[in-house]
């Protein structure tokens, strides 16, 4: 007897809503809300529904995209009011009884849409020089040398994205956007605490401006925030110890 061929479980289909905070510069004067039922899979993120709309919808609709896979960082925007990646965000742990809002990350300049100009994160990220600086060559051939503890003293503020969502979640950077903020401190923190480095003291002092880590008052949004799970009100607060400190 043939054996019975295994059927796989369909895959549920709904309809929803998305509302859509729109920008078109060219003819809009101010954002507005833009309501687009959509047809979406139990298995679809949020990247999905904007795809399905911008291609079937709505070609104007414009949003930043790259990987679709969480590593880029691209695509970070408010999802019911909370930044998260919308390639990471099923639209099934959302509550689907109710439209969902999507608009553009808060406290940069709105370019487009769900678009900002990111210069002046980048701005503040280059500022924290982002990059190990060794004030000697490692011997011919050979790697410079680090421990396993010491290489666990950073690796939380490895995995950055520098997708913003902290930043742009943070109430300080919303009011005074010459705060560096969250995601700046967090790549300045990955090569303080990293021993083949020798600038920790030029970017502790760098953080110790007015415009630096204390301004940060412990709102713990950015941690929320964090599509990679990084602990970065803690890094913030290593930062702040370490210029009490005077050294790393
Ligand atoms: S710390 Fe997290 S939320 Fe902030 S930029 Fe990096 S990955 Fe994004
Ligand atoms: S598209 Fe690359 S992180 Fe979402």
């Amino acid at each position: 007897m043939a054996a019975a061929t295994p059927t796989m479980p369909a895959v549920q289909a709904f309809t929803i809503t998305l509302n859509i905070r729109r920008f078109q510069p060219e003819v809009d004067q101010e954002a507005r809300w833009q309501s687009f039922d959509v047809e979406v899979y139990s298995t679809d993120r949020v990247l999905d529904a904007l795809h399905k709309i911008k291609w079937e919808q709505d070609g104007t609709l414009s949003f930043r995209r790259s990987c679709a896979h969480g590593i880029c960082g691209s695509d970070a925007m408010r999802i019911n009011g909370r930044n998260r990646l919308a390639c990471k965000t099923l639209i099934k742990d959302l509550d689907i009884t109710q439209p969902i809002y999507v608009e553009a990350i808060k406290g940069l300049p709105l370019e487009k849409d769900l678009i900002v100009d990111m210069e002046p994160f980048f701005a503040a990220f280059r500022e924290v020089k982002p990059f190990l600086i060794a004030n000697s060559k490692p011997e011919k051939g050979k790697e410079r040398i680090q421990s396993i503890a010491n290489r666990e003293i950073f690796d939380d503020t490895t995995k950055c994205i520098l997708c913003a969502a902290c930043t742009t979640s943070c109430p300080v950077f919303w009011t005074d956007g010459q705060y560096f903020g969250p995601a700046a401190i967090v790549a300045a923190h990955r090569f303080i605490f990293d021993s083949r480095d020798d600038a920790a003291k030029v970017r502790l002092d760098i953080l110790n401006d007015k415009e630096g880590v204390w301004r940060c008052r412990t709102t713990f949004n950015c941690t929320d925030a964090c599509p990679r799970g990084i602990q970065v009100t803690q890094a913030i607060a290593d930062v702040k110890q370490a210029i009490l400190r005077g050294r790393r």
